[in-house]
């Protein structure tokens, strides 16, 4: 029979880590209740000593999603472990993840100790967290450039100790697939009391190598892997959840290997993460990106029109892509328009959400004649807000031509008052954030602007997300509209919203 690979899930955890990702409480609920409909085994919910924020998502997501082991991330310190334990507890299968560096590197620049201190202290945190829980993970960070016989001495102590998971990292993505699976098979062969834990690997995708390294550890005896959805991460991101999971699930000749995953529920997953992370999905990537089932070359469409396999190894339903992609118009009655959104995965919307969201549908529909799955997930993302909205648009009117200077007139209610500022700029969009600027008056720095069409056609929606920085802080907005400009605008103010929130 097949052997059964557990997914652990760590979109919330090193997910959020990626560069301009900032959930809060209330979306890292929602994207873990989601994962957990996705079937993953184990959820990472946070680093709890990090943030009070990242403290309270991780107590929450423990008291309020059931199935999946929930696990709290804590360095090999007594107060971190405290910590931890205080966040998970809620769980019904609360789960600790100790990790503390061991490679010559980190020992030496980061850590400055000694090889027997580094094992005193592994040994001692994982005691620790034994004395709350049975369910104790440790990871040796950089575990890929520490010296093999040192990572196998660790890992039997850790072991002996009571870690029940042993998580061996490619912290920075170094590794490559014939090396890593090599590691792996190492330590199952030198390591004497392995049989006694479960082997996890965690890849990073600096050589864009992290699914490959994750794929060659489970065939050398890993039998748990550290994911994200849509692969975000530090830096160049983590191992994709998906590609991995598909990658076992359509080559199961090569790996023998099942996991707990409903492949249906992938795309909703993914939508949602990049929805409310602000991260969008490449259009080539693999699984869930815009062109993944999409045959443009003349050849291809005849092949897959005469037989799918032809060109397509997987289908798009397998991974939960509907067929069509239109589906709603002017007519369509709010029963629908709720049934649609919780096939997309918005299964939380509160009735109050849900209104604000059907009258923005309403009068989009009467604009366009077709109203596309992204269309209505943008409008989510504009109107359905965590954030209390601090600024409101309230109006805005544009000057622009070839042989003028951008103006743009902004009015914006602050605190109950509406105020009015004008501007000019290099463009449009540049005059409205300086008339933004004079009226909310917070010092930041645009440091992206990414404008993508969500459907097509010349009344299409188009979706802007910019990223902005202010005293070390990096914030995500975004903003939908038919008009660009006022989708620029919105953009700005949500990310400036969520700015006030995040400080207060
Ligand atoms: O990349 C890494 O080493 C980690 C550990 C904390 C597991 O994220
Ligand atoms: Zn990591």
């Amino acid at each position: 029979m097949a052997e059964r690979i557990l997914i652990f899930d760590t979109t919330l955890r090193d997910g959020e880590q990626s560069p301009g990702a900032s959930l809060n409480i209330q979306e890292k609920l929602e994207i873990a209740k989601q994962l957990a409909r996705l079937g993953v085994d184990i959820i990472e919910g946070g680093f709890p000593i990090s943030s009070p924020g990242d403290f309270e998502a991780v107590k929450l997501v423990a008291k309020e999603v059931k199935g999946p082991i929930i696990t709290g991330l804590a360095r090999a310190k007594k107060e971190d472990i405290q910590r931890a334990w205080n966040a998970v507890k809620y769980s019904k299968k609360p789960r600790i993840h100790v990790f503390l560096a061991t490679s010559k590197i980190h020992m030496k620049y980061k850590l400055k100790k000694a090889k027997e201190e580094i094992l005193r202290l592994a040994v001692e945190g994982v005691k620790y967290a034994k004395k709350f829980t049975n369910d104790v993970e440790f990871s040796p960070e950089d575990a890929s450039r520490t010296e093999p016989q040192f990572l196998y001495q660790v890992v039997e102590a850790v072991i002996d100790a009571g870690a029940t998971t042993v998580n061996i990292p490619d912290t920075v993505g170094y590794a490559t697939p014939v090396e890593f699976g090599k590691l792996i098979r190492g330590i199952t062969q030198e390591v004497p009391n392995i049989g006694q834990a479960v082997i996890s690997i965690h890849c990073h995708n600096d050589l864009g190598l992290a699914v490959a390294n994750s794929l060659a550890a489970i065939l050398n005896g890993a039998t748990q892997v550290e994911c994200t959805i849509n692969g975000i991460g530090e830096r160049a991101g983590n191992a994709s959840l998906e590609e991995i999971v598909m990658a076992l699930r359509t080559r199961k000749d090569t790996f023998n290997k099942v996991t707990g995953i409903k492949t249906k529920e992938i795309y909703k997953t993914s939508r949602l993460v990049s929805g409310l992370t602000g991260i969008l999905v490449q259009p080539n990537k693999a699984i869930v990106g815009a062109n993944a089932f999409a045959h443009e070359a003349g050849i291809h469409q005849h092949g897959v029109l005469a037989k799918r396999i032809t060109y397509e190894i997987m289908t798009p339903q397998s991974v939960g892509i509907a067929g069509t992609k239109l589906v709603l118009g002017k007519h369509s009655g709010r029963h629908a328009f709720r049934k649609r959104l919780e096939e997309l995965g918005y299964t939380e919307l509160s009735n109050e959400d849900l209104n604000k969201a059907f009258v923005r549908f309403k009068s989009l529909a009467d604009k366009k004649k077709e109203v596309f799955d992204e269309d209505l997930e943008a409008i989510i993302e504009d109107e359905v807000r965590m954030i209390p909205d601090t600024f409101i648009l309230e109006d805005m009117e544009i000057r622009s031509g070839t042989k003028v200077t951008p103006e743009a007139r902004i009015r914006i209610k602050k605190k109950g008052k509406i105020i009015e500022e004008t501007a000019t700029g290099d463009g449009p969009v540049d005059a409205c954030y300086k008339a933004i600027d004079k009226i909310i008056k917070i010092k930041c720095r645009l440091v992206d602007y990414a404008l993508r069409g969500v459907t097509g056609g010349k009344e299409a929606l188009g979706e802007v997300i910019v990223k902005i920085e202010s005293k070390g802080e990096t914030i995500t907005g975004h903003g939908a509209s038919t008009d660009v400009i006022e989708a620029s605008a919105k953009a700005y103010i949500n990310a400036l919203n969520r700015l006030v929130y995040r400080r207060r």
